[in-house]
């Protein structure tokens, strides 16, 4: 009966410490694969075949957007926000960030769609990323793989400062905010004051990027929980949000990673399942693609259609050693941190138009995770080549140390 009784103790401790819910959607760029603008009816269909995925381990019906405004206008508001509504969808925000001195016309579109759906939209915003993939842009990674404009910490950090205020006394103001960055500019500690500035931290993760470390499919779960064992000894007991990973069903090889349908399902398993689904809110990529521009396809679906690409259901057995991910961490050091980019950066959905509305290119980033410029298509991975650090050995153990030690000290 004690015995008992401190076991759901430990574990209502372990769920409250880890943030409210374990989120499971996808990314959703504001554009499609044409880089036409995504509207109401190709949100709500993307939503709808999301909840209706076969044998799927959980109800995806959380989305993550790059971008408040509807592609190519001025400051509308997103078109997904209706779909949205429509359809039930939690929804993390995300405003675009790089390329640019201000944030005034995503403050104002996501004002404006406060005014006009008022609680029926702020009921669903389940978080707000100031930011994606800035940091990595402006890495030396990034800077080596031409990922395109990035922003400093000093710039994420006031653009935070000014999201709080400006929607301070209104429905969104305890909406936690985050920012999306890959795994190395986590554990890089120029960029401390972020960490310390945000309610949770969005983590991009791609194996399949990871150039020079053995990024061959069977290695991909043990270089997936390195990168996430390292960036959880660096952000202090900050949650962490998966908010982009996945591997392409179809493109080239990338160093020993082989884009398949059947790798696909192997990452599926062996990441999502095994590590993420209902333990860690997980923003998978993806549904559908829409960056023209990267020949790796990350859609786990053709056509938005249910039944998707592989079987979805969950195996109960996995290949990758718990306690993997520290050994051999060390040993990678540094090993080059070759091709960190994300596929899936930018903001503006896939299109890469800004926020400016241009739509143009380059700056904002694609809403969906595929990054719409070349840049990011060519060097595609999110979260990671770059710098593994060789440090997640001790970072992972003292980690863990102290997880343990902040639950017992709550008995
Ligand atoms: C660490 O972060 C800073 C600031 O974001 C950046 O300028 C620097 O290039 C990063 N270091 C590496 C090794 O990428
Ligand atoms: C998806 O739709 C496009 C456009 O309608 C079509 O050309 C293509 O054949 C479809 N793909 C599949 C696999 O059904």
């Amino acid at each position: 009966m004690r015995a008992t009784t401190t076991a759901a103790l430990f574990a209502g401790v372990l769920a409250s410490s880890a943030s409210a819910e374990n989120y499971l959607g996808f990314n959703s760029g504001a554009t499609l694969a044409d880089r036409s603008a995504k509207f109401k009816k190709d949100f709500a269909a993307e939503f709808t075949t999301a909840q209706g995925l076969e044998n799927a381990p959980g109800t995806f019906n959380a989305v993550r957007l790059y971008t408040n405004i509807q592609a190519y206008s001025q400051d509308d508001p997103i078109q997904a926000f209706e779909a949205a509504i429509d359809t039930k969808t939690k929804l993390l925000l995300g405003i675009w960030t790089s390329g640019t001195d201000n944030i005034d016309k995503e403050l104002s579109a996501l004002k404006k769609a406060l005014d006009k759906y008022g609680k029926k939209f702020s009921d669903l915003v389940i978080g707000m990323s100031i930011g994606s993939e800035d940091l990595y842009r402006d890495s030396e990674t990034g800077v080596i793989n031409k990922a395109g404009i990035g922003a400093g910490p000093d710039v994420l950090i006031k653009f935070i400062g000014q999201f709080k205020k400006a929607f301070t006394g209104t429905a969104l103001a305890k909406v936690p905010i985050g920012h999306v960055d890959t795994w190395d500019a986590w554990t890089n500690g120029t960029n401390k004051a972020v960490i310390d500035a945000v309610d949770w931290v969005g983590v991009d993760e791609y194996p399949y990027y990871e150039t020079g470390k053995g990024n061959g499919i069977k290695n991909s779960g043990k270089l997936f929980d390195r990168a996430f064992d390292a960036v959880s000894g660096s952000v202090g007991g900050k949650p962490i949000w998966v908010t982009e990973t996945g591997w392409p069903a179809t493109g080239s090889k990338w160093d020993e990673a082989v884009p398949s349908i059947e790798n696909a399902q192997y990452y599926w398993q062996e990441i999502g399942c095994r590590k993420l689904f209902n333990k860690v809110p997980t923003f998978w990529y993806n549904l559908r693609d829409s960056n023209p521009d990267n020949e790796m396809k990350f859609a786990i679906t053709n056509n938005l259609s249910t039944k998707p690409l592989f079987d979805l259901t969950c195996p109960t057995k996995f290949d990758t050693p718990s306690g993997a991910a520290t050994s051999g961490a060390a040993s990678s050091t540094g090993a080059a941190s070759t091709g960190v980019s994300s596929p899936g950066s930018s903001p503006t959905g896939s299109t890469g138009g800004s926020s400016d509305s241009t739509g143009s290119t380059t700056d904002s980033g694609n809403g969906d995770g595929t990054s719409t410029g070349v840049t990011d298509a060519a060097t595609p991975s999110p979260s990671g080549n770059s710098a593994y650090v060789g440090k997640s050995l001790s970072v992972a153990a003292v980690a863990s140390l102290a997880l343990v030690a902040g639950v017992f000290a709550l008995f």
